[in-house]
């Protein structure tokens, strides 16, 4: 039995090997600055979703020792037993605050958020409409749910009409589902067109921001437009990127927010955050809220990475340089790191066949130069 086990992973194992898409962990130690250590050599990291630089903010590490030391590392249980430290609320509050919405509720990590949020709010008589590029764990929830799910081509607000003209009537229930800024197109979603849409349909929207957060419209997220929030019903983030933590988030109102707490089992089945975390959380988003110059770096050192290839201006801090196969994407990302860089080296399954690219992601770390010399390198490179 187990060698027939130990036979299986094996084959697959080859077959990923073979087709140039074998994972493999390395030991990477994150220092400050955008700076990381592999097999004791030093790297600038434009592979990061760190993107204020605020994981080694010193008020965030202190915070997190001092809550630390009075409430321990782990929180012993999940929220609804003893796991839901005071220091929660302040958190949720925070952010419902930060996304104009009447509550919050804090999940152990976006992923779970994303997993337990969808089969919460929809079920087996219920239709899904999902942007085909939507992050794997969307799709998780989505699917998790057994209501209908419908992919439509990557912001194509024509396909979205077409779907809901088709099929709205025959489902109870509806709910659209897209990303403020697309983790590995660094485009974002015309958010306010789908909400008209949704709206027009009777049908619910949610958002992932997890890369818009404290990045995009002068840190604020995707929903922030033309100086207004967006109405959006659901609107879906991470702490683990511009925040600089660990977590996960779901802004909405205060019922919607009741029932998830209620119905979603990675909320309920789960260990809370550790206190540490949820403190330095807190600080992070005091930061983001009062320090405008910081929110505007990652932004500023994007754009001036997209002007020195020539590329377009971008919409986020990510940007994709598409080459198509794995074998250029490996070939480029090993000159990059001869150079001292770390970049992204993206490959299927997590984005379309055809379709591999170099990642690189900025934050308000990064220095001038660093951007000039990467630049230089993937220019000579492609
Ligand atoms: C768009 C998007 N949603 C959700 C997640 C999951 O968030 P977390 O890393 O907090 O689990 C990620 C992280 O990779 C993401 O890029």
């Amino acid at each position: 039995m187990s060698n027939s086990l130990k036979k299986y992973a094996n084959e697959k194992l080859l077959l990923l090997e073979e087709s140039m898409l074998l994972r493999k962990l390395i030991h990477t130690n994150r220092l400050n600055n955008s700076k990381i250590e592999i097999k004791k050599n030093n790297f600038i990291s434009f592979a990061c979703n760190d993107y204020l630089g605020l994981s080694h903010h010193p008020e965030l590490i202190e915070e997190n020792n001092k809550m630390t030391i009075k409430y321990g590392v782990g929180a012993g249980s999940s929220r609804l037993v003893s796991g839901n430290n005071s220091l929660y609320r302040k958190l949720e509050l925070k952010l419902a605050k930060m996304k104009n919405t009447e509550d919050a509720v804090v999940f152990g990590s976006g992923y779970l958020a994303n997993i337990g949020t969808i089969p919460a709010l929809m079920g087996q008589d219920d239709l899904i409409i999902i942007d085909e590029l939507a992050h794997s764990c969307l799709f998780s929830g989505a699917y998790l749910s057994k209501g209908k799910v419908l992919k439509f081509n990557h912001n194509n607000i024509k396909e979205v009409k077409i779907i809901l003209n088709k099929n709205r009537l025959n489902y109870k229930k509806c709910l659209l589902i897209t990303e403020g800024v697309f983790s590995m197109e660094g485009d974002n979603a015309p958010l306010q067109e789908l909400l008209e849409l949704a709206n027009n349909f009777d049908t619910w929207m949610m958002v992932d921001d997890a890369h818009g957060f404290g990045v995009i419209n002068k840190g604020k997220g995707s929903s922030f437009i033309s100086n207004k929030f967006l109405p959006i019903p659901i609107q879906m983030g991470t702490l683990s990127k511009a925040v600089g933590t660990y977590g996960g988030y779901v802004c909405s109102s205060k019922p919607v927010i009741n029932l998830i707490k209620n119905k979603a089992r990675s909320f309920i089945y789960t260990t809370g955050l550790p206190p540490g975390v949820i403190a330095s959380s807190i600080k992070s988003l005091d930061i983001i809220e009062k320090d405008t110059e910081l929110v505007q770096k990652p932004m500023q050192a994007s754009e001036y990475f997209s002007k020195l290839l020539n590329l377009k201006k971008p919409n986020s801090a990510i940007i994709p340089i598409i080459l198509g196969s794995e074998k250029k994407v490996l070939k480029l990302n090993e000159q990059l790191m001869e150079n001292g860089f770390l970049v992204g080296a993206i490959r299927p399954p997590t984005i379309p066949v055809g379709t591999s690219r170099i990642r690189c992601s900025f934050t308000a770390d990064h220095k001038m130069k660093d951007i000039e010399k990467l630049s230089e390198i993937i220019k000579s490179n492609i």
